[in-house]
């Protein structure tokens, strides 16, 4: 009997082609979740980095040491262009009495948004709104040393 020699035939077991390179739907599945979920919890890790304030609940106050960090950066950040004793100089006096009758939400929002077309930068990736509030009120007061 001569061998069967038919070039079409092929064992069951024998795969094809496509049946060996045919990618498992499952496993893409599952990789791109594993992907997804990665990318979702690097972006909030990084906004939680780039705003700590905002990742956490806002308190109403900010806490003593809080406070005596805020006093430090006006000082230093906001000096820098308000003035050391923040009266004034390539930004406006932020003495109480140069504030006296000012709105504080507005000076509050200078603070967190800046004023567009002047060199007030807006202040939101480093400053919260109690943060804010706090700085405001300490202003309109006069601002601790
Ligand atoms: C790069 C310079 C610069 C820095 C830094 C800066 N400011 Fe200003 N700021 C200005 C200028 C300029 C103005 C005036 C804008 C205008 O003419 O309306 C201003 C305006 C303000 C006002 C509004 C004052 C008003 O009388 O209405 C507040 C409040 C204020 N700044 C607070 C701050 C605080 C708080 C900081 C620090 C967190 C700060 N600024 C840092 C330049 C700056």
């Amino acid at each position: 009997m001569p061998r069967h020699s038919c070039r079409n035939c092929r064992t069951p077991d024998t795969p094809t082609q496509a049946e060996v390179f045919k990618p498992n739907p499952m496993l893409a599945l599952g990789l791109g979740l594993v992907v997804i979920t990665f990318f979702a919890v690097a972006m909030l890790a990084l906004t939680a980095l780039v705003h700590p304030a905002q990742a956490a609940d806002l308190p109403a106050t900010p806490s003593a040491e809080r406070q005596h960090e805020l006093t430090r950066f006006v000082r230093q950040e906001c000096g820098f262009c308000h003035g050391i004793h923040l009266t004034g100089g390539l930004g406006s006096p932020l003495t109480a009495e140069a504030l006296v009758g000012k709105s504080s939400d507005a000076l509050e929002a200078s603070i967190l948004y800046g004023r567009t077309g002047t060199a007030m930068p807006g202040w939101m990736p480093h400053l919260n709104e109690s943060d804010a509030n706090w700085i405001v009120t300490a202003l309109m007061k006069g601002f601790p040393e």
